[in-house]
């Protein structure tokens, strides 16, 4: 049975929702909160989290298991060799690391490079007290990480009626991948203000079942559009920006 310390926290939903934005206002609520150690993993192929957080990445998991089949030294197992890489990939800040995870896997198998991926991460959980896992659109990864129990679940949605519904048959599928997942939670992202009636009862409806909840709603937001334009860190917002007020407000309710 694998033993997680480290409660896992994991975004999804359609591309371009918000995932990684919220994912950055995630890591700033438990570095600001005091909620550390944090471990941030970027598990989309197209890493970008880096970026929002202000942060260069030297090298990723794929690329460490790619050099793992040809580069592991004589003497030394390739477990060992992974284990040592791993350690020189992960980047340290103020509260929290970051993972990067890198391409996955191209054709042919590679099953033990990814057995020995899934035990050091395993292992890696049990040093931080939160794992925030960046997902690209699609749940796939989820399973490459390997995670059998995730605490909370935020499914990010833009604000329209299919994209509402669309989050809800997302939060779905964890249960096919054999994944437990705590909250099922619903946030809608990039809201007009005042919150549209008709998005509000689509919302309703999206979360009818009892195995979901709604989160909330997060502004569009002057702030962070500035912010990615300037390219700058999305850690340096205000804590009174609106949208991060907002979001904070969805996280508190899950995790202290
Ligand atoms: N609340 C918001 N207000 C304004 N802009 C936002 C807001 N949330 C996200 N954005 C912008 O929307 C774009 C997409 O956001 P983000 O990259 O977080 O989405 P994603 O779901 O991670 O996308 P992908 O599926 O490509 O990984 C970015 O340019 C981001 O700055
Ligand atoms: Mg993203």
């Amino acid at each position: 049975m694998s033993v997680q310390t480290a409660k896992v926290i994991a975004m999804a939903g359609k591309g371009g929702t918000g995932k990684t934005t919220t994912t950055a206002l995630l890591i700033k609520y438990l570095v600001e909160r005091g909620l550390t150690p944090v471990m941030a993993v970027d598990a989309d192929a197209n890493a970008n989290l880096n970026e929002l957080l202000g942060l260069e990445v030297d090298t990723t998991m794929g690329e460490i298991r790619d050099r793992m089949k040809t580069d592991t030294p004589q003497g030394m197992t390739k477990s060992e060799f992974m284990e040592m890489h791993i350690a020189q990939a992960i980047i340290e800040s103020t509260g929290y690391d970051l993972l990067v995870m890198g391409q996955p896997e191209g054709p042919g198998c590679y099953c033990m490079a990814n057995s020995i991926l899934a035990q050091v991460m395993e292992g890696l959980a049990r040093s931080y007290r939160y794992m925030i896992v960046d997902n690209e659109a699609g749940m796939e990864h989820l399973s490459r990480l390997n995670l059998r129990n995730i605490h909370t679940l935020f499914v990010v949605s833009d604000p329209s009626a299919r994209g509402v519904l669309t989050a809800a048959r997302i939060a779905d599928l964890t249960n096919s991948l054999g994944v437990e997942v705590e909250n099922k939670v619903l946030m809608v992202n990039r809201v007009p203000q005042p919150v549209p009636e008709a998005l509000d009862n689509h919302v309703k409806e999206a979360v009818a079942k009892p195995d979901r909840k709604f989160g909330g709603y997060i502004p569009a937001s002057d702030e962070i559009f500035d912010a990615e334009m300037a390219q700058k860190s999305l850690l340096e917002l205000p804590e009174q920006t609106e949208a991060v007020k907002a979001a904070w407000s969805v996280f508190e309710k899950y995790l202290n």
